[in-house]
Order: structure tokens, then sequence, then C-alpha cells
């Protein structure tokens, strides 16, 4: 343990014995220490269990997005305000959660909420036809991210599908390489280094290891492949960053290989004005997106290459012999995200903005790093996209998809519920524009708290 990085910061914890937390001091084991915290999460949530109960009714587990469903019952929230959201049960949280990086803006801001309204009272939801505002959108993104096209989609699962549907018609070939622990949508994940069993093209993909150069270059290599597709980051592994050699030797094996290089940037494209791919000076064939570039409403988008996104170009060909790909969908130019989406990127999300609220989201990671050090827990991340996690040797880096002590990780879930962070329970954070200085040191004060309070089961020696 870093010396005195626990002890120090207790005198800035505001107390939290009306909770019962104190009551739970040195359990017997973190088994323990988890059901006490269930047993006080469920008598403080009756609301909570009570919709949980009344929706499994109606939908299968209660549940229509399965990252939400958490046991014994899903808290279920009520409202959301800035950078807070008011649960069921009538408790405030510092929303940590920031709905997996599309909250960017936080809970009605004003200036979405305007555009919001201007849009419904003055545009109209929806006309079945192109509108202007598509190009607007596109160009400031096209501009913003280093695209030549772009198209829009209703989520990032639908972008990256649309990616590689472009460079499988590009290339001919259909192939695709991915990265263990990779998530690139609801049918494209990549947990455990295999296809999930609902992923779509099962049998196309070839799975190599994150973070490690020669296993991506040797599957970029093989014959038939269209594409490679990476998260500059893995969001769903926990905020796994890519080492910048990792990055740049998929960009080269790719471009020798001409193979289409896909960077995923769904999560990532918040953590600097021109993306994750600015940090690195990655130059992807192609980009995929979603979350906060529609304002908050439902997004994905995917661009790059003018010749490689010509496969979607429905004018008649006359001097390309690629085939024409379809892309459909009758939300895709809704007129809520075209106009809210844009409002959100250049009147609030600008580079300098961006800029410095990632700065900030680098000083609570170094802030972490120091009361973390010496245990079994250590934070990952770029910007203020973070992951925490509780590994048995202590490591205080992450490199790719790692054993996870996941008693330890519910019990910081739950504990830190009770603290007033709302965090997910896979224990990745992605913060809101206005979260306020002072609560991220108070974050810092309670990790400390709690690293404190389990010592006997968290500093690295000790055994549960
Ligand atoms: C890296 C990455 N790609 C794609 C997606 C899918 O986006 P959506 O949930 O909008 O379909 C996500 C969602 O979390 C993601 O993190």
């Amino acid at each position: 343990m870093a010396p005195g990085a626990i002890e120090d910061t207790a005198a800035i914890v505001p107390p939290i014995s009306e909770t019962g937390l104190k009551k739970n001091i040195a359990p017997a084991s973190a088994r323990d220490a988890l059901d006490a915290a269930i047993a006080r999460y469920t008598a403080a949530n009756q609301r909570s269990l009570e919709l949980h109960r009344l929706a499994t009714g109606s939908m299968p587990g209660g549940n229509t997005r399965t990252q939400l469903h958490t046991s014994p019952f899903p808290l279920c929230m009520r409202s959301g305000e800035g950078y807070q959201v008011t649960s069921e049960d009538g408790t405030t949280y510092t929303d940590f959660v920031g709905e997996l990086t599309a909250a960017v803006y936080g809970h009605s801001h004003p200036v979405i909420v305007q555009s919001l309204l201007k849009t419904v009272t003055t545009v109209g939801i929806n006309l079945g036809a192109t509108i202007a505002q598509e190009h607007v959108h596109a160009a400031a993104m096209c501009e913003r991210f280093g695209l030549q096209r772009v198209r829009f989609t209703n989520c990032g699962t639908e972008a990256n599908i649309h990616a590689l549907a472009g460079a499988r018609a590009f290339t001919g070939k259909r192939k695709v390489v991915v990265f263990a622990g990779g998530y690139h949508g609801g049918v494209l994940m990549f947990a455990g280094g295999k296809p999930a069993a609902n992923n779509i093209d099962r049998d196309d993909f070839i799975i190599a290891r994150y973070n490690d150069v020669e296993s991506a270059q040797a599957a970029i290599l093989q014959e038939g492949v269209a594409a490679v597709l990476v998260e500059g980051m893995q969001g769903g592994s926990g905020a796994v960053p890519g080492t910048r050699e990792f990055l740049k030797g998929i960009e080269v094996a790719a471009k020798e290989a001409g193979v289409v290089f896909i960077l995923d940037e769904v999560m990532t494209s918040r953590v600097a004005p021109g993306g994750l791919a600015a940090i690195h000076d990655l130059h992807p064939d192609m980009k995929s997106f979603g979350k906060y570039l529609g304002g908050g409403l439902a997004f994905g988008a995917f661009g790059g290459r003018a010749d490689i996104m010509a496969t979607y170009d429905p004018r008649p060909q006359t001097s390309t012999p690629m085939p024409f790909l379809t892309h459909h969908g009758t939300f895709n130019n809704n007129t809520l995200a075209m106009y809210v989406g844009h409002a959100g990127l250049t009147e609030i999300y600008t580079p300098q903005v961006c800029t410095e609220f990632n700065a900030m989201g680098d000083r609570l990671l170094r802030d972490l790093a120091v009361v973390t050090a010496g245990t079994k827990m250590c934070f990952t991340g770029v910007g203020t996209v973070l992951g925490s996690h509780f590994t048995a040797e202590g490591l205080q880096t992450i490199e790719r998809e790692t054993a996870e002590d996941w008693t330890l990780k519910e019990l910081f879930w739950f504990e830190m519920m009770e603290s007033g962070f709302w965090i997910t329970r896979r224990g990745s954070i992605a913060l809101c524009l206005g979260t306020p200085e002072s609560e991220l040191q108070r974050f810092v004060a309670c990790v400390a708290e709690f690293l404190k309070r389990h010592a006997s089961l968290v500093v690295v020696g000790t055994k549960d």
C-alpha cells in the first residue's frame, strides 16, 4: 500500500453511518460483506423491487436491455437533472453511469431542451423525406472526425453492421478481424474470445488478442480478410485503453494487406475533439459512432473514405463496378437526432469544452491511482470514461480481458450507491458535463474509505 494513501482521505469523507455501512466494518469475508450490502439495498429500495415485480409480468425478467438487469433487482430511476439522477425510491445520485457514455450533456441541458422543443414545434417529427439538416450535421461530423463521407443509423450496432457490409462490398472479401473482449453492439460481442450466441455472421470472424500487435498482425494478414474492427479503448471490457503501438500496428498491417481498418469510436469519440483517433494520430479507413452525437436520442453513424462509402451511393454508377448496398431505416434521418445532435456537438461540446472536460477525467484517474495503490483495486480509462477493476494480483493497469473478483466488484457497486454514486455494476464510469469537481473529490474519498473499510479483503497479499 502506498504510504498513507488510504488513511489520509478519511477526514473528508462525509459521514455515512446512517446508511448502515459503518456497522459492517471488518466482515468475515467479501461474500458476507456483499450479502449484508444486498440486504441493505433491498430494504432501502422497496419501490424499485415492486416495480421490478410488475415488469416481470410483461417483459422476460422484467427487462428490455440486458446491461441494466442487476440482481436481486435493478434500481429503477425516476428522473434526471444535470449531473444527477433520482430513483423511484427517492434517492438522488451523482450520475457516473452517464448512460454508458451517451449522456455527455447530462440530463436536460438547456441547449438540448431548447433544440428539442424548437424541432418539435417548428419542424415536426420526421417528414418522410430528406431534410436540409442532414447534411448540416453530416458536414459537422465530417469536419470534426476527419471523414470524407458519413451516413446515419439508429444506433452504434447498426453503424458497425453497415460499416462491415461496406468493407466487404469494397474488398470483395468476407472475414473480419476483431478482438477478444471487444464489444461492437448487441449482436457483435466477443467476450471470452468467442462470438456471443446471438451474434450475426458468427463464422466470419477471426478473433485476435487485444493489445497484442503480433496476434493482430497475424490475423490481419490471413487470406480473405475484408476488415479489422477495433475499439481504441475496450469499453465493454472495462475501459481498457489500446496502446498506441497496438493501434498503429493494426493500421500498418491493414494498409499493407489492403484490409479496411475500422475504428469503433462509438464510445471514444468523446475523449478528445477528434476522438480517440486524434490522440494516437490514427488514420483509419472508416469509423463508427453513436451515443451523445444524437444529442441523447437514439443515434449512430459510420463514415470515412469516400471510395469505400461510395458502396452506399444510390445514384446509378457509371465509373465504379462496385456492388451497390442499400441502407434503409425509417429513422435514419429523423429530425430530432439531426437537429439536437448538431446543437449538442457544435454549441455544447466544442473542442475546448471537450478538452477541458477530459482533462478533468485525467485528473480523477490520477487521484484514484493514488488511493488504490497497494490494493486489489485499480481504475483504467481515457479522459472522462473510466473502469474500475479488482484483481487478485493487484494489477495497476489492465491490458486486455482479465479475470476479476466479481464479489468485490459488486460490493463496491452496492456501497458506492450508499455513498450516493450511480455507477454501472461492472464498474464503468462516464462523467456528465457539469459534474462539480467537489463531487469527484468526494468520490475519491469514498473509494479510499471503501478500501480502508475492507482493508482485510483488498490490500494486496490478503485473502478473502
Ligand atoms: C464500442 C461500442 N460499439 C458499439 C456499441 C453499440 O452501440 P448501441 O448501443 O448504440 O447500438 C457500443 C455500445 O455501448 C459500444 O460501446
